[in-house]
């Protein structure tokens, strides 16, 4: 379904400065030969509603969406995906038939990452620990799930967000808060920090990977800086990491096939592109 002429996509979020999406995007169009454009867009909470209407209108195939937006949209748009219902979270919004459509590639970016960055990963039967109980962590949850992992521990600063969430996902998830972080350390195959806790300008995560195996894949949603002190414990104890950066990456493959009809690489050259552009920010 290769599309041709002019089409726009882009990326709608309160703030959006930050965003590394058109770099992405406009890498792949370059790439590809794609006569079409990926811009950032300033969109107030108050003007949500009247922008998805009059995307079509201005000549938009779709958008990607971001903070604080997901949730909001999610509501406004049509959503048959099963994945992205369960996620109740919307993050690449396209037309179909007229429609405007909905759906959450970050579970989809998450797991393409994990497997990517060990290629021997198989979910069936491991038991995952996941830090956090917000948004990523419940789009991490559900794909997870999908995949077939056979436990995850939802270890949370707040112990009831962890449990209302784990009660959301059945009895395959399991709350707990961080007083039992060593405990569960020991069960688990998989550790995933889904705070952002250990990104640039925020607190540290504050943890001891002691009780962990080394042959546990450790992995974080932080990419700035791409070695957290979390990913760089684990290194020193041998445990193979994935950094967050890949998932940013693969999130947006969807988005782009869906917009301009091709389906994009991720690229060590890409991949590059989006780390030169990280150490920029630290220059300033
Ligand atoms: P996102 O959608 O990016 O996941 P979120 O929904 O605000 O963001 O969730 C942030 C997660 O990081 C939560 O699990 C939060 O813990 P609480 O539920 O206890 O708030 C966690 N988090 C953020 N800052 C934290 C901090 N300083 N210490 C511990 N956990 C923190």
């Amino acid at each position: 379904m290769k599309k041709t002429g002019n089409q726009k996509a882009c990326v709608i979020g309160w703030p959006i400065k930050h965003s590394r999406s058109p770099l992405i995007h406009g890498f792949w169009l370059e790439k590809y030969g794609v006569s079409g454009s990926y811009e950032k867009i300033a969109v107030a909470p108050e003007n949500l509603s009247q922008f998805l209407k009059d995307m079509s209108k201005n000549g938009f195939q779709g958008c990607n969406v971001t903070i604080p937006h997901k949730e909001k949209v999610f509501k406004e748009v049509f959503v048959n995906d099963v994945l992205t219902k369960r996620i109740g979270a919307v993050n690449t919004v396209f037309t179909e038939g007229g429609e405007l459509l909905g759906l959450n590639t970050d579970g989809y970016g998450f797991i393409s990452n994990l497997k990517s960055g060990v290629k021997s990963w198989n979910s069936a039967g491991k038991s995952a620990m996941i830090i956090g109980a917000g948004g990523a962590a419940r789009a991490i949850i559900a794909i997870l799930l999908e995949d077939g992992v056979e436990r995850i521990d939802l270890v949370n600063r707040t112990p009831s967000r962890a449990s209302a969430l784990a009660k959301e996902f059945g009895d395959r998830v399991h709350a707990y808060g961080f007083d039992e972080m060593s405990s569960c350390l020991r069960k688990a195959d998989l550790l995933i920090n889904t705070t952002s806790l250990g990104m640039t300008g925020q607190p540290p995560l504050e943890i001891s990977l002691e009780s962990l195996s080394s042959l546990s894949v450790v992995t974080d949603i932080v990419y700035d800086p791409l070695e957290t002190d979390l990913l760089k414990q684990a290194k020193s104890n041998g445990n193979p990491t994935v950094d967050g950066l890949g998932m940013l990456l693969h999130q947006a493959v969807p988005g782009f096939e869906k917009w301009f009809g091709i389906r994009p690489e991720v690229t060590e050259e890409l991949r590059q592109l989006i780390v030169d552009d990280l150490m920029k920010d630290d220059e300033q």
